[in-house]
């Protein structure tokens, strides 16, 4: 496979980054949420997610991407919850790529770079149905810590959380 780049997102990557979210939620979220959710996450419906996320500046997130041949493959979305704790917010890698290493490149890139900004920790929450993500996240040495129900899509989702000592 060709070489990965990793970078932070630009506006310049909307469109790009709208074709993985989209495409991702159909391949892997209709066997996990309501039809009508997923239903929702149109291509057009996430460039204009993805235009407002660049407008306002994330909002308190920060994505970056890896690409193949310029084009992205893959992208990560971060939260900093507080001085020491990160979240993976999203981590969604097109289906075409998957079980390449693009999640794991971007999850390393990521952690080494909190690190060294002094975050102590990363945590996920995972929906509970999806085991290929847990599968994922134990292999990168995420430790289950507990089980919750959060609200997400106005449904409420059982999750489990996993942390990572950073
Ligand atoms: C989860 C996801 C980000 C992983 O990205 P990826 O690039 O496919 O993962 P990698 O190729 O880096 O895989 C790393 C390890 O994860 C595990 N893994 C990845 N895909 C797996 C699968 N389908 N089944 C079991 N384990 C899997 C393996 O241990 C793998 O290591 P190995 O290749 O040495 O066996 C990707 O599958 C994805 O985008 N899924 C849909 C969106 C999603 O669920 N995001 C997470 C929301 S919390």
């Amino acid at each position: 496979m060709a070489d990965i780049t990793l970078a932070r997102a630009t506006v310049a990557d909307v469109a790009q980054i709208a074709t993985v979210h989209h495409l991702t939620w159909q391949a892997e979220f209709a066997k996990m949420l309501p039809s009508e959710v997923v239903k929702k996450m149109s291509y057009d419906f996430c460039v204009s997610f993805w235009k407002e996320y660049f407008k306002k500046g994330g909002s308190g997130t920060e994505t970056y991407v890896a690409k193949i041949n310029h084009q992205v493959a893959g992208f990560v979305a971060i939260i900093k919850n507080t001085k020491h704790e990160s979240e993976i917010d999203k981590i969604y890698v097109d289906p075409n790529y998957q079980g390449r290493g693009i999640g794991s490149a971007l999850t390393t890139y990521v952690f080494k770079m909190l690190k060294e900004q002094g975050f102590e920790k990363a945590i996920v929450k995972v929906y509970i149905k999806n085991k290929k993500a847990q599968a994922f996240y134990e292999k990168l040495g995420g430790v289950l810590v507990k089980e919750a129900d959060i609200v997400d899509y106005h449904s409420i989702i059982k999750v489990k959380v996993y942390e990572f000592a950073l």
